[in-house]
């Protein structure tokens, strides 16, 4: 079996969120079942810049945009030395400073950089041949299945070509006013309700959403919550519409990246076996970022891209109370909206001493707040699933979250009877709410409950081949006719012999 997964970010090419996590383990996971999985990205300019190697493919993809045929290129690379990897090269479009604006807001052009995008993916597999499922990630890609079905004959060999759309966060939907319809080459007549139009804009996610064989999102609660009016974002009705073709399928973690046992960014390894190297993570990480170095003080973590989604509202309000009230501490790393870095930087004016800020994207510093932190918090208004929860299970960093989405499938609250339990929760998204659930957390800091929460947490598995097989579940639902042993149809830049001789059909030296 073949997929093709699209999407516009993947680990370790370009990230600005989880969905580059998913891209980055997903495709492995599914290739350990014997799935053959493609990936295709845009050619960002951060990508050579960053020294990957790539090939330059002698293809030339055609793209009609409005009444202009523009030209891609295609570049080749490889996912962990196996898995091949497509980007799509456009100069114009794709060498920027961002993936998808500055801080100050989205580039002016998305809607036609990703136009662009959704019309290479079908063009590019016209050129390496159909696969069984293509498989699209978020709005970025969701206009390749509109492309597949709406225009199916400019794509005669992907006929057959089963796809799958997954919502990471339907807060994000590709929403450009009517004025750009021309982009697409789509007749006017989809520009309705029923297809690609969303209260006289046109909407990429619905597209795909109206066009893909099946649907999927993230979290098993995600995709109830996403049937509902307080967070369906007026698509609630077509995806219950739909929802026997919607699938919740829980993230997984790549341990391989997150795990404090082997963890390359932290001062000192552990386990859960063996926990103690995560007190030196604490000091290193209150010196790395500028906290007073204090052992028993607890700290508490926020790894977060800076949104209204994740509930920094709820935090302006409660912060100042808890850092009045307990000796505590907080290290947050975030990037994002200029207002969320402003009220930040404001806290910790007000608390030098108990609160430090990093605005800015910082890998290593990321897992140095999972490991050093003593609990986690993620006070998301939603949250499809979440990962730096489930990171922080595993570096023993205890969650504090609100009950939404995958922080409700994948945080247990912890119960001082039975000894169960992986975190503390709150339901209704109130700051007084918050405060209780971290008081909650608080009183049993250092009491003898600690090390059986961080334990429970430590021991918990939450690896890609569960989640993999129900993709690949879904796949075969979909392809009854695809078998595993099927070989590709081509692939490049892999490493296999009798995959090269395909590739090396269309190469052009650099
Ligand atoms: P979302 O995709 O909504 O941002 P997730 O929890 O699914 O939330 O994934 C966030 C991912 O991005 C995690 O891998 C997290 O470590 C990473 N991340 C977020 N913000 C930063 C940052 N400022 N610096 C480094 N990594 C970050
Ligand atoms: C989105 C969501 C997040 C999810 C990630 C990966 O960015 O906000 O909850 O974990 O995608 O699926």
């Amino acid at each position: 079996m073949h997929v093709v997964m699209a999407a516009a970010e993947a680990v370790p090419f370009a990230k600005t969120g989880g969905l580059a996590d998913v891209l980055g383990a997903l495709p492995r996971a599914l290739q350990r079942l014997g799935v053959d999985v493609t990936v295709v990205l845009p050619a960002y300019a951060v990508i050579s810049r960053r020294g990957f190697s790539v090939q330059r493919l002698d293809i030339e993809l055609e793209i009609p945009i409005a009444n202009r045929i523009l030209t891609g290129g295609v570049l080749a690379t490889t996912l962990h030395e196996t898995i091949p990897v497509y980007l799509i090269e456009a100069e114009q479009y794709f060498d920027r400073a961002g993936l998808y604006g500055t801080p100050s807001g989205d580039y002016p052009d998305n809607a036609e950089r990703f136009a662009f995008f959704g019309r290479a993916i079908p063009a590019l597999l016209q050129h390496l041949g159909a696969p069984h499922i293509l498989h699209c990630h978020d709005w970025q890609t969701a206009l390749a299945p509109v492309f597949l079905r709406l225009d199916a004959a400019r794509y005669p060999s992907l006929v057959g070509v089963k796809t799958v759309q997954t919502v990471h966060n339907l807060g994000y939907q590709g929403l450009f006013e009517r004025t750009h319809w021309p982009l697409l080459n789509l007749d006017w007549r989809y520009f309705t309700a029923d297809w690609l139009e969303f209260y006289g804009r046109i909407n990429y996610l619905k597209g795909g959403l109206v066009a893909a064989d099946a649907l999927t999102t993230v979290s098993p609660t995600y995709a109830r919550e996403i049937q509902t009016r307080e967070l369906g974002y007026g698509l609630e009705g077509l995806l219950r519409q739909r929802r026997s073709d919607l699938l919740g399928i829980l993230n997984g973690v790549d341990y391989r990246d997150w795990n404090p046992e082997h963890d390359p960014f932290i001062a000192a390894r552990y386990s859960a076996n063996d926990p103690a190297g995560k007190l030196a993570c604490k000091v290193d990480l209150q010196q790395t970022i500028g906290l007073p170095c204090s052992p028993k003080t607890p700290l508490i973590g926020i790894v977060s891209r800076l949104a209204a989604q994740k509930g920094f509202d709820l935090l302006a309000e409660v912060v100042p109370a808890m850092l009045q009230r307990h000796n505590l501490q907080l290290a947050i790393l975030g990037t994002g909206d200029d207002q969320y870095a402003r009220l930040l930087g404001d806290l910790r004016a007000q608390f030098p001493r108990q609160l430090a800020v990093r605005i800015g994207f910082d890998e290593p510093l990321a897992h140095k707040i999972e490991a050093g932190s003593d609990i986690f918090l993620m006070p998301s208004r939603y949250e499809p699933c979440g990962l730096n929860q489930i990171y922080s299970l595993r570096y023993g960093t205890v969650p504090v979250v609100h009950a939404t989405g995958g922080l409700e499938d994948t945080i247990a609250e912890f119960d001082h009877e039975t000894g169960s339990g992986t975190g503390f929760k709150f339901k209704s998204y109130t700051a007084s709410a918050l405060r209780a659930c971290l008081e909650r957390a608080l009183d049993l800091y250092g009491s003898p409950d600690w090390p059986t929460i961080r334990r429970n947490g430590m021991r918990a598995d939450f690896s890609w081949d569960r989640s993999a097989q129900a993709y690949m579940d879904l796949y075969r639902r979909i392809r009854p006719d695809a078998s595993l042993t099927e070989s590709l149809p081509i692939t490049a830049g892999c490493g296999n012999p009798e995959r090269q001789d395909h590739a090396g059909r269309g190469r052009r030296t650099p």
